[in-house]
């Protein structure tokens, strides 16, 4: 029976995978591995909470994650525990560069100290920073230039997996970096859910800035079927020519080249309701270094390990919307214990020190 240990598992991906996982491979034992941090809420793993192992730790505290890793003995691990939220990241990076620097590197070193089949660390578009007028996607070989707080403390979580990736060829750690993901189960202070929650409530959606930025979008039944993908690929080793080559390691860039803008994705969301845009969309000062543009090309995926994504956009945008009108249990519980979410830039005072 194989076992999986899943970190970040009560949030927004981790859930998603879990529940997916939990179908794939119904013999399979899962451990789910969370802290349940601001972003963490642990109705997301209810429809799977007696199939599978759940433990309350940070992945940060490398006496805690060990312990786990000894007791469970995973064969495979997935690592998408991190603080994900840019604008919170712009209000408190501490807590980002711990999870998502630091953590990085108490799972590789725990799945390289106890021993694990494969590990994948996920990772985001995020890391490669925005696009340059002309520039037409990120690949594996782009440089990394992240430039917001939370890309950044990503950034570095990818450079010591790239560490590991290098200096123990013995340990097979594996890493992806995904486009934006859209579902059930986000957090109603990012886009889709803080639009649909809002109008649900007779409230308008709040658009940063001119809402021109433009951002690749991906169901997130996908990126979890991509990330299984790549955890269970039969690769070869990593070959000298990596060292100058970062297309040669196995890192695989996620995407169904969905580009759209955020105010298309807000209209379409108040369109669905049967609203109008012109009345339900407020444009409101954007967050400061907010990055315009970025796409990523995930032909090394396709080519390589023959993954396509299956949800078609317009359809996963409607069936994700109905989810939310379909859950309002879910959200209202999470509004009530964490108050109004979305960011009001013009309101914020200078971010204080973490
Ligand atoms: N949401 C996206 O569009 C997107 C796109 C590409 C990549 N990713 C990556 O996918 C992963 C999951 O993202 P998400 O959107 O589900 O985020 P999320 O914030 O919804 O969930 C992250 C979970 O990790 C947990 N966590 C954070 N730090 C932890 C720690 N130190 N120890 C234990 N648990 C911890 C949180 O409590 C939360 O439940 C992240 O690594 C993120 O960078 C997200």
């Amino acid at each position: 029976m194989a076992v999986y240990l899943v970190t970040g598992a009560a949030g927004f991906i981790g859930a998603n995978y879990v529940h997916l996982l939990t179908g794939w491979e119904p013999d399979a034992q899962v451990v789910a591995v969370d802290y349940v941090g601001f972003a963490g809420n642990m109705a997301n793993l209810d429809p799977v909470i007696d199939q599978v192992s759940f433990e309350r730790v940070d992945i940060a505290d490398p006496a805690a994650m060990e312990t786990i890793y000894r007791r469970y003995r995973p064969d495979y691990v997935v690592n998408f525990a991190a603080e994900s939220h840019n604008d919170r990241a712009i209000l408190g990076p501490g807590a980002f560069m711990r999870s998502n620097a630091l953590g990085a590197q108490v799972m590789a070193e725990c799945s390289r100290i106890v021993g694990v089949t494969a590990h994948v660390h996920v990772s985001t578009i995020e890391v490669y920073g925005e696009l340059a007028a002309g520039q037409r996607w990120f690949t594996e070989r782009s440089p990394l230039n992240a430039k917001t707080p939370y890309s950044a403390a990503k950034a570095a979580g990818d450079q010591i997996v790239r560490a590991y990736m290098a200096t123990y060829p013995e340990l097979d750690i594996r890493m992806t970096h995904c486009a934006n993901n859209y579902g059930p189960y986000q957090l109603p202070e990012k886009l889709i859910p803080l639009a649909v929650t809002n109008l649900l409530r007779g409230k308008k959606v709040p658009v940063y800035g001119d809402g021109l930025q433009s951002r690749d979008w991906l169901h997130v039944a996908d990126h979890c079927s991509a990330v299984h993908r790549v955890l269970h690929a039969d690769l070869d080793p990593i070959p000298a020519a990596a060292g100058t080559d970062p297309g040669l390691l196995p890192i695989f860039d996620i995407s169904a080249r969905r580009e759209v803008t955020n105010l298309d994705i807000a209209r379409r969301v108040v369109t669905a309701l049967d609203l109008d845009p012109q009345e339900w969309i407020e444009h409101i000062p954007d967050r400061p270094n907010h990055d315009r543009r970025y796409l990523i090309d995930p032909a090394k995926l396709e080519t390589d390990l023959q993954w396509r994504p299956e949800h078609e956009f317009e359809a996963g945008i409607a069936e994700t919307v109905a989810w939310y009108i379909e859950h309002r249990d879910w959200w209202e519980t999470i509004i009530a214990a964490k108050g109004e979410l979305g960011f009001d830039w013009s309101q914020m005072g200078p971010a204080p020190a973490h």
